[in-house]
């Protein structure tokens, strides 16, 4: 007998598809596992083509009274969604966690409510949207933003739920319909999801979701004529292949891809602030998009700054992310263990020294990954110019500003920068000169949702967040009023 339920961590997970208010079945199922322990947790189903096909149907069909849908109700029924995360807070953290091994404390305290603050703030947002009229010779030019139909939505296994949720609730708020593909490494919680906008009362093909791998569910989502916008967040080279698919129906994208962001420390810092943030990088083992994963630290203070960072960095716990007292979880998938030391491997072998960490931590079996830290490395070296997507760090040393910056900006990528500095003047002219879609300054990570989120260069195309997120997800109208009684140019 087939079970279409999976018990995980105590709670009950349907492993089907999500179409049209239903559950789907497919004949194909793959494995989703926990990185805790590598343990398989789910059969779940795998979509290909035919499951598009049917979701993109689904979600066609249940637009034009979706996008009719008085904004207003639309927001009410985002909250009714926001209500029921809260209410499942708990099932979803465990779930997560179990899933893919980010830490429980994290997903209790921070993702989950954020979560529910996604649905909140675009159902809040939603009602408030507009833009002053322009008057043009007494002409009024109003703006407004219409649904622009079918979203794809590809989301990563770093922060599943949390950066799904930051994309599905500004497109049902904007009053599109989507579908979900959730990452093959940890799909679990968007079904949840799922059942949570079931009971909510969203009505049936305005959320649907598609599992599957990103070369058969995913490929065949975004090549779908029936889309209307895809936003994606992930790596570079799946973006590649997206925006080859979506050139082909002329079907705008939004794509956040990853980083190598600086993290500068000058030298009129408050230290202990620079080292707190430096520790902060090892976050969800590593695998964020964000991290700012080179230091950079002027050379004057850099001695002092490696002592206090070693010591702070070897007092971190690692172990089983359920356990409240662990700093640092597993990493994904044994694939992912074997890319990151294959890194520091070669790093190593290139001449960088490990002053920190340096390799997997096996005494915990087989995902955990020593947070690490490596200096000696050339700006031009594989571990300073590529993404390694784990808990490894470098270390530079600058002299003046411009060598500082001339260092950060030398990179492929623009997602974010840090920097730890204690004169303000010094923070404008730095941030002036910096690529990055998010600069930090004396912090990390803080970002509230009115604020455009998005990369530069290679770490992304276009601006979510806010405003922007409807601008991305609708049809944005110019409506032109010919003052009363105006008789034309003749
Ligand atoms: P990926 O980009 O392959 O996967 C992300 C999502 O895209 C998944 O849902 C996947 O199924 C889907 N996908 C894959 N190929 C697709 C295709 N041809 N068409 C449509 N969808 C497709 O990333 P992956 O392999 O999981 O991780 C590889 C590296 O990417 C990481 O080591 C890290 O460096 C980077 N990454 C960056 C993230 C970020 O937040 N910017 C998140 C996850 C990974
Ligand atoms: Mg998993």
């Amino acid at each position: 007998m087939t079970t279409h339920t999976a018990t995980v961590a105590g709670v009950a997970v349907d492993t089907r598809h999500w179409i049209g208010g239903a559950r789907v079945a497919s004949a194909a199922t793959f494995t989703d596992e926990s990185p805790i322990d590598g343990r398989a947790l789910a059969e779940i189903a795998r979509g290909g083509r035919a499951e598009a096909d049917a979701a993109v149907a689904a979600a066609q069909a249940a637009f034009p009274a979706w996008a009719a849908t008085p904004p207003a109700e639309r927001a009410r029924l985002l909250r009714a969604v926001a209500d029921g995360v809260d209410k499942r807070l708990e099932e979803l953290a465990i779930v997560e966690t179990t899933d893919n091994g980010a830490l429980l404390r994290s997903h209790r305290r921070g993702v989950m409510p954020r979560v529910a603050h996604n649905f909140r703030f675009f159902a809040d947002r939603l009602e408030e949207l507009g833009h002053e009229d322009f008057d043009t010779r007494g002409h009024t030019n109003h703006v407004s933003w219409d649904p622009a139909g079918p979203c794809v939505l590809i989301t990563p296994w770093n922060a599943p739920l949390m950066l799904a949720t930051w994309k599905v609730a500004p497109a049902l708020a904007a009053g599109n319909t989507v579908v979900l593909k959730p990452a093959e490494w940890s799909p679990l919680t968007a079904s949840l999801l799922a059942d949570i906008a079931a009971e909510a009362g969203l009505p049936a093909g305005v959320l649907n979701l598609v599992q599957g791998y990103g070369t058969e569910a995913g490929a065949a989502l975004v090549a779908h004529p029936g889309v209307r916008r895809i936003s994606f967040t992930g790596s570079v080279p799946t973006a590649r292949h997206i925006a080859r698919a979506a050139a082909a129906n002329l079907v705008p994208t939004s794509f956040e891809l990853g980083g190598k962001s600086p993290l500068l420390v000058f030298a009129d810092a408050d230290l202990d602030l620079a080292v707190d943030l430096a520790v902060e990088q090892y976050d969800n083992a590593g695998q964020v998009c964000l991290a700012g994963t080179r230091l950079l630290v002027e050379s004057s203070i850099a001695e002092e700054f490696t002592r206090r960072f070693v010591a702070r960095a070897e007092a971190l716990r690692q172990g089983d992310p359920r356990d409240e007292a662990t700093d640092i979880g597993p990493n994904i998938h044994a694939r992912q263990l074997e890319k990151i030391d294959g890194f520091v491997r070669r790093a190593l072998a290139a001449g960088a020294r490990a002053v920190v960490g340096g390799g997997p931590n096996t005494d915990l079996g087989g995902l955990y990954y020593r947070p690490t830290l490596l200096t000696d490395v050339a700006q031009d070296s594989e571990i300073v110019q590529e993404e390694v997507f784990g808990p490894v760090l470098t270390l530079q040393t600058f002299d003046t500003e411009d060598e500082a910056v001339r260092l950060a900006n030398d990179t492929r990528f623009g997602l974010a920068a840090t920097l730890a500095t204690g004169d303000p003047e010094r923070a404008a002219r730095v941030t002036a000169r910096l690529v990055a879609g998010t600069v930090w300054v004396n912090c990390f990570f803080v970002r509230d949702l009115r604020a455009p989120f998005g990369g530069s260069r290679e770490s992304g195309v276009g601006r979510e967040g806010g405003t922007w997120s409807f601008d991305f997800y609708c049809d944005v109208k110019n409506t032109v009023t010919a003052p009363r009684g105006w008789r034309g140019h003749g």
